[in-house]
């Protein structure tokens, strides 16, 4: 039984990501700041600030994910919070890849999360694919730093592969139940001009794309981890509420309001980028749910 190591295993995609890896016979071992008991989940302990790592994770690994990272949209973007963003994935990575140099351990993969957010927020027709240069704004910058991390597995000979992951949708906490929680009060709208594109994806598709990262020894590189279909904030908007049976009664929720609300953060939600998916599709990933009615219907009606 082959071992799969997930650092950061413990947050939405990693629980998920575990279930379905255990599902498809593999062993699951977490990589995590504190001691969590989950049933047939082994738990190691590391510490990314003191570069601390227990050598038994990698030495009992055949793949490596990295899945951590302070989250992007849990608290205001002050310069000590941003400095935890990017610190926590691209010293994450580091310590991961020191520890294997170390214990001259070579696994059969090394896979990280990134975002898409790798193109920068940017409302326009262009559709961003793998080739497009990174954004020079903070998340294009994070995103930027946070896959040149991964160089060093890659020139190690160790086959690379990372996700550049839309806005990830599932039943559970997350930027669904986020969306959805006004929607349900009747205060529900779209945000800014409504015009900016959501590139979403399903949680279980998006771990499918993970299961084949390990399992297809040509996936390497970076790779798009979104829905083929693109659509506005407006339509995703009506979409739910339809789907939740409620109106939309509000008009727009100005640029401005949200721009006091959330600071720099705002452009998370007021900008959004096309994105293509063309590349994982063209390496025979098949989508099971390529719309946004088909995902919303499996999330919120369960058909
Ligand atoms: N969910 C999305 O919509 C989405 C979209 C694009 C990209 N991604 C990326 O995919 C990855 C996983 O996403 P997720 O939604 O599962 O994230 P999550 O629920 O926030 O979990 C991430 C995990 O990272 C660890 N972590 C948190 N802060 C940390 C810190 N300061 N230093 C080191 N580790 C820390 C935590 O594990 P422990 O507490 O066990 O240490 C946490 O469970 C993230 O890197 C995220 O940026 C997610």
């Amino acid at each position: 039984m082959e071992t799969v190591l997930i650092a950061g295993g413990s947050g939405t995609i990693g629980k998920y990501l575990s279930k379905k890896l255990i599902e498809n016979g593999f062993k699951v071992n977490l990589l995590s700041r504190t001691n969590k008991s989950i049933s047939g989940i082994t738990t190691y302990l590391w510490n990314v600030e003191n570069q601390y790592l227990d050598e038994k994770a990698i030495e009992s690994a055949d793949y490596i994910i990295n899945l951590s990272g302070a989250n992007i949209g849990e608290k205001k973007w002050s310069s000590k919070r941003k400095k935890e963003i990017s610190d926590s994935r691209v010293d994450s990575n580091k310590l991961l890849f020191n520890q294997i140099e170390k214990q001259n351990k070579k696994v059969k993969a090394f896979i990280s999360a990134s975002a898409v957010g790798y193109y920068g927020m940017i409302t326009s027709d262009k559709i961003f694919t793998e080739n497009d240069l990174p954004a020079n704004d903070f998340l294009g910058m994070v995103c930027n730093k946070w896959e040149e991390s991964c160089n060093s597995f890659e020139n190690y000979g160790i086959r690379t592969v990372k996700i550049r992951t839309g806005v990830v949708l599932n039943s559970g906490d997350g930027a669904l139940s986020k969306m959805m929680l006004p929607i349900k009060m009747f205060v529900g709208s779209p945000l800014g001009t409504g015009n900016q594109f959501i590139p979403w994806i399903y949680i279980d598709d998006l771990c499918n794309i993970y299961l084949k990262a390990i399992m297809d020894e040509k996936m390497n590189g970076a790779f798009n981890a979104v829905a083929p279909e693109h659509i506005y904030n407006k339509n995703f908007t009506k979409l739910l509420a339809k789907i939740l049976n409620k109106p939309l009664l509000l008009p727009n929720i100005p640029a401005f309001v949200l721009k006091i609300i959330l600071g720099e953060m705002a452009k998370l939600v007021l900008e959004g980028s096309r994105i293509s998916s063309k590349k994982i599709e063209n390496m025979g990933f098949h989508f099971n749910y390529p719309t946004l009615n088909s995902a919303l219907n499996q999330i919120i009606l369960n058909k």
